[in-house]
């Protein structure tokens, strides 16, 4: 039996190159990446955001060129520590450092480390300031990041710490309607242009959801309106909002509206965005029974579906063969955005801004 092949009628029709030229370059506003943390969405200007998705569209054009001739992370080492599930997460960390040469240790269980036996978050980064230049790290309690960075030497990535921020997974999200619609990027983008955004799911519980509002937040003038679609058990800002959420969003510009009804939402929606788990702790929580996207709704010709995954009964497999898949161009352009990312972060972007 052959594999099947991938092609946009499957991926999503993403323009990487489209995007890349519709960012004008700036290196140097590159190097705001290095040595930093990554443990929130919020310290990062939307300009250094842009850059780093040139970045990443400049790999994702042009995959080839970076992996089998040019290795700007050989002799790099990634500390990838996940104490919680994670398929795509750790596994594009992974694919990223390896496909631009550098070498990983993983760790995909706590028990077989010195947590177990009551070692302080502290003291594990101690030691990682030992064997790695970067770290990435995914842990239900969301002051283990924090912990650490205070430690660290080198620079952490915070790739999910309980129900508080998922950074790296909203620089994908972003990424990807942005090759979806790369006039955005434009410093003025006019009334007709900008994009009405469902997000199906809870900010106060999702961590997804939490940091793509935030990075939403950066670039107001893109966004006609936000339709938080909730679970219509849940009705009241408070429930869904933590304190001060709602208004940090609206202080930066985002017309924010609730509603419950998203049957009534899909035909005004440009792109929607759903999700239904949120970790909390060791476990996890689903919500929003109610919803399920299937492929007969009535949506625009043009609209996009976004969905963090791993996937529940809230996205129809029957979706898959639509155009407004993009859930696995989201899931694959991660791979490219992380790359990006970690090239910026352990300070060689200078290896690979003079190829191509
Ligand atoms: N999007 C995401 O965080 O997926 P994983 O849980 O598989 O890493």
């Amino acid at each position: 039996m052959r594999f099947k092949p991938m092609g946009p009628d499957v991926y999503g029709a993403a323009s990487p190159k489209d995007l890349l030229l519709a960012i004008e370059e700036d290196g140097d506003a590159l190097h705001d990446l290095v040595d930093q943390h990554v443990i929130s969405i919020q310290p990062f200007r939307a300009h250094t955001l842009l850059q780093l998705f040139r970045l990443a569209a400049k790999y994702e054009s042009n995959p080839e060129r970076y992996t089998s001739h040019n290795t700007p992370l050989k002799g790099k080492i990634l500390i990838n520590a996940f104490y919680e599930p994670s398929t795509r997460t750790r596994l594009s960390f992974d694919s990223a450092w390896h496909r631009l040469g550098g070498d990983s240790i993983n760790i995909t269980d706590r028990s077989t480390t010195g947590l177990a036996k009551g070692e302080s978050y502290e003291d594990v980064a101690h030691m990682f300031n030992n064997y790695g230049d970067c770290i990435v790290l995914r842990d239900g309690d969301s002051n283990a990041v924090y912990s650490m960075a205070d430690t660290l030497r080198v620079p952490i990535i915070n790739a999910g710490n309980g129900i508080d921020e998922h950074p790296t997974q909203a620089m994908a999200d972003l990424y990807t309607i942005l090759k979806w619609r790369p006039s955005l990027v434009a410093s003025k983008v006019s009334p007709g242009e900008r994009v009405r955004i469902g997000v199906v799911g809870i900010p106060s519980r999702m961590r997804t959801v939490r940091s793509l509002l935030r990075i939403l937040a950066k670039f107001p003038q893109i966004v006609e309106e936000l339709v938080l679609i909730h679970d219509p058990a849940k009705n009241a800002a408070e429930e869904l909002f933590d304190p001060g959420q709602l208004e940090e969003l609206q202080q930066a510009g985002l017309n924010v509206r609730c509603t419950g009804d998203l049957q009534g939402e899909i035909p005004g929606l440009d792109v929607i965005y759903i999700n239904a788990i949120a970790w909390v702790g060791d476990s996890y929580e689903v919500h929003g029974n109610s919803f399920r996207l299937t492929r007969d709704l009535p949506y625009k010709p043009n609209a996009i579906v976004l969905h963090p995954l791993a996937r529940g009964p809230e996205l129809s497999t029957c979706l898959d063969d639509t155009p407004h898949n993009w859930y696995f161009s989201q899931a694959r352009g991660a791979v490219f955005l992380r790359m990006a990312l970690l090239t910026c972060m352990v300070d060689r972007t200078n290896r690979v801004m003079d190829v191509i």
